[in-house]
């Protein structure tokens, strides 16, 4: 098992709250937990117990590979603010099991589900879930409740997955780097969802990058259009606000962040990783909402985004993503040097390099979300817990940034984005009314 070196944070990060937060996280000493095999010997048995708040989509293929990550991991309890969620989750978890078991082999991975009547609803799941015992929490929710539960996860002393992007705002993303430090002064590991840096082809691109393989780099560009979202649900009329925004949470920007920071903050991550974690002066950049239908349920979320970031030395980077029905898909990233030009098609395999020293990739395609998950409890098992902190912070709050930039017509400095006080979650999360929260337009809008 290799420990994740804590990224520099003077690569990372010089400006003032950043730089607070991950010197911190740099320079944290390892304080004492008692390690799980100290914990697993008190309770007389080897198991890592894992928990999980969310239990849509992503949060169910989590608790999959999580089982497959460790011989001892075991599914102990689930939370999620709708009951329903959580018997989908634990069918399509057993399921998985079951395809696993062979016939020769007796029940082994379907003992791993071992939730019994630890299954809890609401929006104290969080809490519940947490003080059920588990050592590892799963954190799927949307990312609007992301910087809050990864708070209290941590308090309590829990290992933890979580998701992209780990925040909706700025205020957000500063709790999360405080909770990045409490997680590295404790030991705890926390893995991020920004699954493409657990992939080994895309890992490999950047390696020959990042030496030096297309000379100085000096512009890219990404995208992540997408013909379509996920296909917003009709109000039912028993349905409270704040329950019809929760089940259309991704067109509703205070619990989504929007698509540029929702989903397409992969292809800005990769921008990042690109530039060794390295912030940006400032952005600029336009969106709007073009195709999105306008119904009530799809919020008030944009459909297009396009925006340049500056850095020093006048680097310059570009992305585009959109949600445009009948137009083509598109998830590549073009990376352009002084000595070649680097294309990275990752769906479809492309990484090859033109110019001056052609190259073609070598690596073997992996299955990116399991690799997480194994390295997460190797590292669990190690006592060498990895922390995802910084990063995972700097590339949730260049999406962020991007989307201030756009959704203003501002140009926005990294200090502005990093100092931002611009919360969107103020009203407290319960079932009841719930103001739609407005569509913004840009040279009026304050949002920042
Ligand atoms: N890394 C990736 O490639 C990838 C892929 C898909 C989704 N994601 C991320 O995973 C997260 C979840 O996405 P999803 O597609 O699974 O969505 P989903 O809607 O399928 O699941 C979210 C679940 O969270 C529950 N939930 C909402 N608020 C809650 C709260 N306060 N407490 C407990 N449960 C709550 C919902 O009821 C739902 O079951 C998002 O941040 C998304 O961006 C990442």
């Amino acid at each position: 098992m290799t420990t994740k070196k804590p990224t520099d944070p003077n690569l990372l990060m010089s400006r003032r709250a950043f730089t607070a937060s991950t010197a911190a996280i740099g320079a944290a000493a390892v304080f004492a937990r008692p390690s799980f095999g100290a914990i697993a010997s008190l309770r007389g048995e080897n198991t890592l117990r894992v928990g999980v708040v969310g239990c849509g989509g992503r949060g169910t293929g989590a608790v999959i590979q999580a089982l497959k990550a460790d011989p001892g991991s075991v599914l102990w309890a689930m939370g999620d603010v709708f009951e329903e969620k959580i018997g989908a989750c634990l069918h399509y978890a057993n399921e998985a099991m079951l395809d696993l078991d062979d016939e020769q082999s007796t029940d082994t991975w379907a003992k791993k589900i071992r939730v019994e009547d630890r299954r809890f609803s609401g929006f104290d799941a969080i809490h519940r879930v947490l003080s059920s015992g588990v050592d590892v929490v799963i954190l799927t929710t949307p990312p609007g409740f992301r910087p809050e539960h990864l708070r209290h996860s941590i308090e309590a002393n829990k290992h933890v997955f979580c998701e992209k992007p780990v925040a909706v705002d700025a205020p957000g993303v500063r709790s999360v780097l405080e909770s990045a430090r409490l997680a590295k002064e404790k030991s705890l590991a926390l893995m991020s969802g920004f699954c493409w840096r657990y992939q080994d082809q895309v890992k490999e691109t950047f390696d020959k990058i990042h030496a030096g393989g297309i000379g100085e780099l000096h512009t890219i560009q990404t995208t992540y259009n997408t013909t379509g979202w996920v296909e917003p649900k009709p109000r039912k009329k028993e349905w409270s606000d704040a329950e019809f925004q929760l089940r259309n949470w991704q067109y509703f920007t205070p619990l989504s962040a929007d698509h540029v920071a929702e989903q397409a903050v992969h292809a800005i991550d990769w921008q990042a990783w690109a530039m060794k974690d390295r912030p940006p002066l400032r952005c600029f950049g336009v969106g709007g909402r073009q195709t999105r239908p306008d119904l009530a349920e799809t919020g008030n979320v944009w459909d297009h985004f396009s925006l340049i970031y500056e850095y020093a030395g006048g680097v310059r980077t570009y992305h585009m993503c959109r949600h445009w029905p009948n137009t083509p898909s598109d998830n590549s990233a073009y990376f352009l040097g002084s000595a070649g030009n680097c294309v990275m098609q990752p769906w479809n395999g492309t990484h090859t390099i033109e110019g001056e020293n052609p190259w073609k990739g070598s690596a073997k395609s992996n299955d990116m979300y399991q690799r997480e998950h194994d390295v997460l409890f190797r590292a669990i098992r190690d006592g060498t817990p990895v922390n995802d902190g910084v990063r995972m912070s700097h590339s949730s709050l260049l999406a962020i940034m991007g989307r201030m930039a756009a959704y203003t017509g501002q140009v926005v400095t990294w200090e502005q984005a990093v100092n931002s006080q611009a919360a969107l979650n103020t009203q407290p999360w319960a079932f009841g009314d719930r103001p739609t929260p407005a569509m913004v337009m840009p040279g009026t809008s304050e949002v920042i």
